[in-house]
């Protein structure tokens, strides 16, 4: 009788457990839904956390920015090269500028397969008017206003700031800024043209097929290497007061032809204009795609002592601090990088410059209090605990949002075009036993404090249909400062 019970139980069982299965399978949530309602939720939430707080109280806050800008020329980078005859190369090598046509293929390949963001100046004017003119013929080609500090002062302006904007630009292009940017320089006939070569993540060149969706750029600049809107920009800033000085677009400087001590006078002449300005201003440096080991170098004597606040990009940290460290500089490093690495490249860059600046009896420059770091699945923000940075937490939503609007070029964000390629949860570091924090779908940015700092991290819903990478890091380092001010 047991024997026979237990096992019409086991029948029955089964058929129970069928039927559910067949229920289930029958109301299953198919995949795709689940992804998109996560999605979905992650969405609102990141919008609820960026739209939590107001700015400066509801006052325009001011905000200086230089250096420069130019007119970009953006086309798709594969349809390029191919025009111009570039379809096979031998080897991908890196160069730090650029002189011939094999170079430039060399170069493109270098940093094309893995993704990663790179800009080089093209010493050869011949070859450069060749790329302009063979981009213009590009179907689908478009023109914006270009250049790290104009982004910024536009994305500024738009997010409610008033605006000083150090660079010199044509008449056209003052015209096109918005009316809350005012300009400070001089006046040129011809903006400088920087072409964008953009690629979607799995595009194919010769080869080599992209991982990831990014940008390479040239540019032939001879006007912004020169920051000669300084002089203008620093007597401006004298009645500006701004509450924010964002200096960026440094990079104009990397491998150009420079005479003797130029670059390090011009250098030293922004670090005095930014050890003379207010405690009341904060100031934030962008770094930015640099091989030129000298200008890396002057820019850790003369500009990074003179900043409360860092904004930087996966392959910028790695390279600031492996020269900090007193290694080479880094020209490559992994494009998606995990939380844990770029948390634990945060510490010690963080640590390796404050030391710097305590150990430095005289020292008139400013600590560090805010570093910001922005990668393709997250953003991360570490700030200081009782700094003048306030809303920490809704500035890395905003900073994430931001990135999914400027990558799908469009304010509002379609959760069908995005992605989360941050994992489910994360580990704080990669020193053993560490702490790991799973990614709440409700609570999309995770915050917590150490040592003397809070440290928050956002996933970001990376855009599917890429409208334009370049100037990303900048409209996005722009979003998250505004918020903090
Ligand atoms: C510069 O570029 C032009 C056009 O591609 C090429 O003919 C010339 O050889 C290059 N000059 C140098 C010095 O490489
Ligand atoms: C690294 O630095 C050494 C010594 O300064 C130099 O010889 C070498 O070429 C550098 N390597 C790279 C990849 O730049
Ligand atoms: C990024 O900044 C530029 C320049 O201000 C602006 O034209 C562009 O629309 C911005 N991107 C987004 C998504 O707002």
């Amino acid at each position: 009788m047991e024997g026979l019970s237990s096992s019409s139980f086991v029948k029955y069982g089964s058929f129970f457990s069928l039927l559910v299965f067949v229920l289930a399978y029958l109301f299953r949530t198919p995949p795709d839904a689940m992804l998109h309602d996560r999605l979905d939720n992650v969405l609102s939430s990141l919008l609820r956390a960026e739209s939590k707080v107001g700015m400066n109280n509801g006052a325009r806050p001011k905000v200086a920015i230089g250096f420069g800008g130019c007119v970009d020329l953006i086309v798709d980078g594969v349809s390029l090269m191919n025009k111009m005859g570039l379809t096979t190369i031998d080897q991908p090598l890196h160069h730090d500028y650029i002189e011939n046509a094999q170079q430039l293929a060399q170069s493109f390949a270098y940093f094309f397969a893995p993704g990663a963001a790179s800009e080089r100046f093209v010493m050869n004017k011949t070859l450069f008017s060749e790329l302009v003119e063979t981009s213009r013929g590009l179907p689908g080609n478009r023109w914006a206003v270009g250049g790290n500090a104009p982004v910024m002062a536009g994305r500024m302006a738009k997010e409610g700031c008033d605006v000083l904007l150090g660079g010199s630009f044509s008449p056209d292009f003052t015209e096109v800024l918005s009316q809350h940017i005012m300009v400070a320089g001089n006046v040129v006939e011809e903006p400088d043209i920087h072409l964008i070569l953009e690629y979607p993540a799995g595009a194919s060149w010769g080869d080599y097929t992209s991982r990831r969706a990014n940008r390479y750029i040239v540019h032939s600049d001879d006007h912004n290497p020169y920051l000669d809107s300084m002089e203008d920009f620093a007597e401006k800033l004298q009645d500006f007061h701004p509450d924010l000085l964002v200096v960026g677009g440094l990079q104009m400087m990397d491998n150009f032809p420079f005479k003797s001590d130029e670059r390090e006078d011009l250098l030293s002449h922004l670090a005095d204009m930014l050890s003379s300005s207010s405690a009341q201003t904060g100031v934030h440096f962008e770094m930015a795609s640099f091989v030129d080991e000298g200008l890396m170098k002057d820019l850790l004597n003369l500009v990074v002592p003179n900043a409360d606040s860092l904004g930087m990009n996966e392959q910028e940290l790695p390279n600031l601090l492996s020269l900090l460290k007193g290694s080479n500089i880094t020209v490559l490093s992994d494009p998606n990088p995990r939380v844990a690495t770029v948390l634990d490249q945060m510490r010690e860059l963080y640590r390796l410059l404050n030391r710097r600046h305590d150990e430095d009896a005289d020292a008139a420059g400013r600590r560090l209090t805010r570093l910001h770091v922005h990668t393709l699945a997250f953003q991360a923000m570490m700030v200081e605990r009782g700094s003048r940075w306030k809303n920490t937490m809704s500035a890395t939503a905003k900073a994430s949002l931001t990135a999914n609007r400027h990558v799908c070029g469009s304010p509002d964000i379609d959760p069908g075009k995005a992605r989360l390629i941050m994992d489910d949860s994360f580990s704080i570091s990669r020193r053993e036993g560490s702490q790991r924090i799973a990614l709440e779908e409700s609570r999309p940015v995770s915050c917590w404090h150490e040592d003397g700092y809070q440290i928050c991290v956002a996933p970001v819903l990376v855009c599917t249909e890429v409208y334009q990478t370049a100037g990303g890091g900048d409209n996005i380092s722009a979003a998250g400062l505004v918020l903090q001010i």
